[in-house]
């Protein structure tokens, strides 16, 4: 795949070693739950390192006064794509509490592998926000494309996606069609099947965080 300029491949080896966890088909669902919520949370920390709107406070030290950084009030909003993304919601809380959720639902067609956009509940004024759109798989790039292109059509101008796998045809198709986004992917797969499932990634997400097959 070709380097580009709004795309960060973490490959951490602490994410390494719980995506291969994450993978394997005999883990249960209960700890492919949390392993998506503590990869989220690690991904988080570095993907917001920089873009937070922040604000100037002073605090009162037992020794002096003194000037300090903090985040703004509402200032991020998570938007998961529904349904996996909402696995990834808990991981982000764990370091920002405070931050609001809206959810946007899109489902892939499994003949055409086009996205179908069936719900879309976003924060009152998401558009001077940071949004952080979360879906842990990358695979054609269909589903996130069109989330990015409804986020900007309410008005949003400041957009990071956070994936935890990614196929090389999804992250160039998202990174092309997107270039003012950031694109976190925790680790590049090899390709897609000829259903559209990436290998060789995990099966379908979904299915695995609420035991739906
Ligand atoms: C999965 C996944 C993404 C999408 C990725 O959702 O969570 O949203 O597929 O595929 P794409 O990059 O080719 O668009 P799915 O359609 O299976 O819906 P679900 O989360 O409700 O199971
Ligand atoms: N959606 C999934 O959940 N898994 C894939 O491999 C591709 C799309």
């Amino acid at each position: 795949m070709k380097n580009y300029d709004n795309v960060v491949i973490f490959d951490h080896p602490l994410i390494k070693h719980k995506i291969a966890i994450l993978r394997d088909e005999k883990t249960s669902m209960k700890e492919f739950r949390e392993l998506v919520e503590e990869i989220t949370t690690l991904m988080t920390y570095e993907s917001l390192k920089e873009g937070i709107p922040t604000t100037e406070i002073q605090v009162q030290t037992p020794l002096e006064k003194c000037t300090q950084t903090v985040v703004k009030d509402n200032s991020v909003v998570i938007v998961p794509i529904l349904r996996a993304g909402l696995g990834m919601v808990n991981g982000v809380h764990v370091l920002f509490p405070s931050a609001r959720v809206g959810h946007i639902g899109m489902y892939r067609d499994e003949e055409t592998l086009e996205p179908q956009s069936y719900y879309c509940k976003l924060p009152v004024g998401i558009e001077d926000t940071l949004v952080l759109l979360v879906d842990p798989m990358l695979a054609t790039g269909g589903s996130a494309c069109d989330a990015i292109q409804l986020l900007k059509s309410k008005g949003c101008k400041h957009i990071k996606f956070m994936a935890i796998i990614g196929a090389p045809e999804g992250v160039s198709k998202v990174a092309e069609a997107h270039p003012d986004v950031d694109i976190y992917v925790s680790t590049l797969d090899r390709c897609l099947n000829e259903n559209g499932y990436i290998l060789p990634g995990l099966g379908d997400a979904g299915d695995r965080l609420f035991g739906t097959k």
